[in-house]
């Protein structure tokens, strides 16, 4: 049985109606009702015990965190069979080189780099053959043993005090923590925050990257709200939020990844002096009005508005025969099918690189996954395009469906036919 079709009283939901950093009552934005998680890609005999939980966002106003009222437990999340390899973009792997590069400026000969989720090691493989010790913290086994394959130091677990504890005890600590697209994922900041106090050196560095709350509301991106993604940071809301745990920000750089996230630099308080963007970034946010509610209820009036769009878009291509695909069965995808009732009569299948997923059935959506070559022997007429944010890379990729009379279909940041 797949881990995560297991009853929901053998792994409790966590459920929370006040902030998970400063305890204050959260005040509800968008609710998206009925919700498997993202990545439980099933088969048809786990239909009966398919999990659900209630997907709702709410926004604190006293430390001005947007996160998920509910959220079940990581372990039903990360596991032996999570279906997520960073490697499945060609242009992640480029990033990742990257950013490498840009930590490479913290480090020396005999430094200890720890990265937490580390995946399938697309990231500490860059270092290799640099005399940099590095070790990766990765909860979910299958993607771990594809790092460890590829000889890349990495400890199966999530990263809290307990493991920072063990590994500060191995080394002088940890002159940089890196995570990408990680911290978003952890409804227990306390722990990590705890974790990083006890490995990070006096002088050494985090550097975080994750989904950009400003990108999400600018592009409607509402496909960035799912089980795994408990907080949407802003710069306003990781600055208070790392305050109460003693951290700062030094710096910051936009970056263009999961469309549209911020990377964070960040020190011991008081460590280094912060650079004039912190600053310009908080000016910004609260000229927006980030600390009160209004972006957060205009973003849930055009999420209401992209939903009829959508399934008016779909809905006509049904009446005209025209059968419509999918394009990449991504964690984002299973919010927009599950919210906007789309299953297999409005999308007869997706396609999507990951050998994991192919085979199975969309969560919740049942609509099934098929690997490229199906996509491209079927040669659909229509669609959607559900990994967006790798929109450069597949378009490029998949000239010929265009060329061929292929209509894509957008929804981020709003719904259009092309
Ligand atoms: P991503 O947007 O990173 O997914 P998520 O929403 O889960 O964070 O996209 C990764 C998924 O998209 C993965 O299932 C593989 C699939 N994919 C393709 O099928 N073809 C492609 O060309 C690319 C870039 C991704």
């Amino acid at each position: 049985m797949h881990p995560a079709a297991q009853p929901a009283d053998s792994i409790s939901l966590i459920s929370k109606v006040s902030c998970r950093i400063c305890q204050s009552e959260l005040l509800p934005i968008l609710d998206f009702g009925k919700m498997p998680l993202a990545n439980a890609f099933l088969d048809q005999k786990d239909f009966e015990q398919e999990y659900f939980f209630n997907l709702a966002t709410g926004f604190c106003s006293r430390c001005f965190m947007f996160q998920l009222l509910e959220q079940p437990a990581p372990e039903k999340m990360f596991h032996q069979a999570y279906p997520f390899y960073t490697r499945s973009s060609q242009r992640m792997v480029e990033h990742f080189k990257q950013l490498a590069e840009t930590l490479k400026k913290f480090l020396y000969p005999g430094a200890f780099l720890v990265e937490m989720g580390s995946n399938d090691g697309t990231l500490l493989e860059n270092f290799q053959g640099t005399g940099i010790e590095c070790m990766g913290i990765e909860p979910s086994a299958n993607v771990a043993a594809e790092a460890l394959k590829r000889g890349i130091p990495t400890q199966i677990d999530f990263f809290g005090p307990q493991v920072a504890a063990q590994l500060a005890k191995q080394s002088d600590g940890a002159d940089v923590l890196v995570a990408a697209n990680c911290l978003c994922h952890i409804p227990d900041l306390a722990s990590v925050f705890s974790g990083l106090g006890l490995l990070l050196k006096k002088t050494g560095v985090a550097v975080f990257e994750d989904p950009y709350l400003g990108e999400v509301l600018a592009k409607t991106a509402y496909d960035q709200i799912y089980d795994e993604h408990v907080f949407l940071f802003s710069v306003t809301s990781m600055s208070e939020m790392l305050s109460s745990y003693g951290f700062e920000i030094f710096d910051l750089e936009p970056q263009w990844t999961h469309g549209g996230s911020m990377r964070y630099f960040i020190c011991r308080k008081g460590q280094r002096e912060p650079s004039a963007s912190v600053a310009a970034w908080l000016a910004k946010e609260s000229e927006a009005g980030f600390k009160t509610l209004k972006p957060y209820e205009e973003f849930r009036k055009r999420v209401e508005i992209s939903k009829v769009q959508l399934l008016e878009c779909l809905e006509n291509f049904k009446r005209q025969a025209v059968p419509v695909a999918g394009y990449a069965a991504t964690s984002k995808s299973t919010t927009v099918l599950n919210y906007c009732g789309i299953g297999p009569e409005l999308i007869s299948f997706i396609s999507d690189t990951t050998p994991d997923k192919q085979g199975k059935l969309t969560p919740g959506s049942h609509i099934p996954v098929v690997p490229p070559e199906i996509f491209h022997q079927a040669n659909p007429k229509a669609a959607v395009l559900f990994a967006w944010n790798h929109a450069a890379e597949i378009l490029r990729k998949e000239e010929n469906f265009k060329a061929s009379g292929g209509k894509w279909i957008h929804f981020v940041p709003k719904v259009q036919i092309d």
